[in-house]
């Protein structure tokens, strides 16, 4: 076995992460990123210095995973999304603003997407529109292409697949353009100060800040308080938490899936 091979197979084992969903490139790039941190000048000396440095395991989790993402991913925030948010939401207002922040390759405004053109279609007076965010260009150009691997379609339902996307001659999907008119990518960065727009009816920021300070997440939150309007939705990822100094600006609606209104 190489050392490559090596390393990847203690990744597998100890990290629990499977190399094989990943491009072998995307973990290349992340690994030589690490082997730069750490001083290390091969692979067999990284793996020798990820086995003697425990800490070192969880900064090479966040690494691998810092643009991973999938259509869907949580569905339950999906059905809150679905059942109540949007169409709370689209009582008061006929057209919503929507920023999806650290969109990564694109899954998750895709999905808001989805959910939206079924409602608009059901109702020809509503309409939207998300922006959607990341500081990544690379991952953003991938998300303004649309295009996806059959592995990146397994949460989708036949239906979700058949009216949003269009099956290409090399066996990938493209997402059609009734989804991307809905969607205004552009490059962000969230620990700049400013909101990407103001009058916002949801924010999205989820499975995003997990490099960020107390104090760099606090000021986020009051970032996206002010951007709100009054009654707005803030949807942060599971695992993700308000901190003490900032959980006044948002009442919880439903604290397991971190879905929040802005009180004033
Ligand atoms: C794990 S992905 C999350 C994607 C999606 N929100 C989800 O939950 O599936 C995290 C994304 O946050 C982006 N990100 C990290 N720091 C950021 C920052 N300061 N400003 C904007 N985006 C950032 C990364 O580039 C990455 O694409």
């Amino acid at each position: 076995m190489d050392d490559f091979a090596a390393l990847k197979r203690y990744i597998e084992q100890v990290l629990k992460i499977q190399c094989g969903n990943y491009k072998e490139d995307y973990i290349k790039r992340r690994l030589l990123s690490r082997m730069r941190s750490t001083n290390t000048a091969n692979y067999e000396e990284y793996l020798r210095y990820l086995k003697a440095n425990q800490p070192e395991l969880e900064i090479l989790r966040k690494a691998l995973t810092i643009n991973v993402t999938e259509f869907f991913r949580d569905s339950d925030v999906y059905e809150i999304l679905k059942k109540e948010v949007l169409p709370d939401l689209f009582k008061k207002r006929k057209r919503l603003r929507i920023w999806c922040a650290g969109c990564s390759t694109g899954e998750e405004p895709y999905s808001i997407a989805m959910i939206l053109h079924d409602m608009m279609a059901a109702d020809k007076e509503l309409s939207a529109q998300i922006y959607a965010t990341d500081i990544d260009k690379i991952v953003l150009a991938k998300a303004q292409e649309g295009i996806y691997s059959p592995k990146a379609m397994v949460k989708l339902s036949e239906t979700q697949i058949h009216r949003n996307f269009t099956k290409l001659p090399d066996g990938n999907y493209q997402v059609k353009p009734h989804l991307k008119e809905l969607i205004r990518f552009r490059p962000h960065d969230l620990m700049g100060g400013e909101p990407i727009a103001r009058w916002l009816d949801l924010i999205t920021c989820r499975n995003v800040t997990i490099y960020f300070t107390e104090k760099q997440k606090d000021d986020l939150a009051r970032q996206f308080h002010s951007a709100l309007v009054s009654d707005g939705y803030y949807i942060m990822g599971k695992t993700e938490y308000l901190g003490r100094q900032v959980e006044n600006l948002f009442t919880p609606k439903h604290s397991v899936q971190k879905v929040f209104v802005k009180k004033e």
